[in-house]
């Protein structure tokens, strides 16, 4: 069947708070060659959604189409694309433009995905599933090390989890409440410290027998970023890969770095250019990560919002209220 001209989507007008997005009626998207248009079964919502709608780029053109990754089916498949046909079952991510019924991507953006997983979960694979595998490959973790990952209830945390506890390394989560502590043990944490109560950097120290861990990853950052230091062993690394807690203290950084002749380092990961380099591997991660998820090694809540809620899962997304992760549903 092919799509209808307009389509509903969930539209920022203007950079602002989760009161400016709008549910609205818009041409569903042309298939320009190259591309496919994809029938969004389900959007996942990612921190990044809700920088660009509060702080949308200087260049950006009005209204944006909020949400970047997606599952669905191949609705249209674009002049000079060999290898998608209608119908096809896919998972891929887009700038923007994945919280509506049709997303257009170029063809090299979307990968196969098995039939078993459910749509609202695969939608959670392109960004934080391939955040949290690629996080673990940056920092070459192994087997046997012992790695601390800042909000381990969260969607990434979740995925870096279940991801740890199939490498066989040792995991240590950190979440800020019992609930969530809750959840951090359900995704497969060894332990989880919470922080609110418990000193995450003596907890870490007490756990590693004064080591420290070999990797942090850090995607809060915030004002505590050197804490991570702190509890990275010598010859550790730090992945910082998001600042949910804002941007990165790094009064205390340089000192931790490279004053304390422990031979740290920090590692930068930011999918969207490093994907870049590394597009060789997506279909197997993808493959990989799709598996664990269907045979429960790797466990990720998924709370489920029609279109017209969007607005208040971006509130709790920024008010750190969620476990595991936000999807949208545009059909629903
Ligand atoms: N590098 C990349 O390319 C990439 C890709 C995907 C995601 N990310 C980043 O990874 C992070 C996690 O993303 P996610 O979508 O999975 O979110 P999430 O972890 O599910 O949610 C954020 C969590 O961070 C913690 N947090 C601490 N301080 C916070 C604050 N001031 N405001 C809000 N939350 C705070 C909260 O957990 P606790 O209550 O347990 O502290 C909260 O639940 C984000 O920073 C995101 O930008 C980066």
């Amino acid at each position: 069947m092919s799509a209808p001209r307009t389509m509903r989507a969930a539209v920022v007008p203007r950079g602002g708070g989760p009161e400016v997005l709008k549910i609205a009626d818009l041409p569903t998207p042309r298939v320009d060659p190259g591309h496919v248009l994809v029938r969004v079964e389900a959007a996942a919502l990612n921190f990044r959604d809700t920088k660009l709608r509060r702080l949308p780029p200087p260049d950006a053109s009005f209204p944006i189409v909020s949400g970047s990754d997606f599952a669905g089916e191949v609705a249209a498949v674009g002049p000079g694309v060999g290898g998608w046909r209608v119908g096809d079952r896919v998972v891929g991510a887009a700038p923007n433009g994945a919280c509506a019924q049709y997303v257009a991507v170029h063809d090299r953006m979307v990968m196969p995905v098995a039939g078993e997983l459910v749509s609202t979960l695969a939608a959670t694979v392109p960004v934080s599933g391939l955040t949290a595998s690629f996080a673990l490959s940056s920092a070459r973790v192994h087997a046997g090390d012992t790695v601390v990952v800042h909000a381990a209830a969260g969607g990434l945390g979740c995925y870096v989890g279940g991801l740890l506890a199939a490498r066989g390394a040792r995991s240590i989560g950190l979440t800020s409440t019992a609930d969530k502590a809750s959840v951090a043990r359900a995704a497969g944490y060894d332990e989880v410290v919470v922080y609110r109560t418990t000193d995450p950097v003596t907890m870490v120290l007490e756990l590693t027998d004064g080591r420290g861990a070999s990797v942090v990853i850090d995607s809060v950052a915030g004002p505590q970023f050197a804490r991570s230091f702190a509890m990275l062993a010598n010859e550790g690394t730090v992945v910082l890969c998001g600042r949910s807690g804002g941007e990165p203290d790094l009064t205390m950084v340089t000192a931790e770095l490279i004053d304390a002749r422990r031979n740290r380092s920090l590692r930068e990961l930011y999918l969207l250019t490093h994907i870049v380099d590394h597009l060789d591997d997506v279909p197997g991660r993808i493959a990989e990560l799709a598996g664990l998820l269907a045979t429960g090694a790797i466990r990720v809540p998924v709370e489920c919002y029609p279109l017209d809620a969007i607005g208040e899962a971006h509130t709790a997304l920024e008010q750190g209220r969620t476990v595991g992760k936000l999807v949208v549903e545009p059909w629903r």
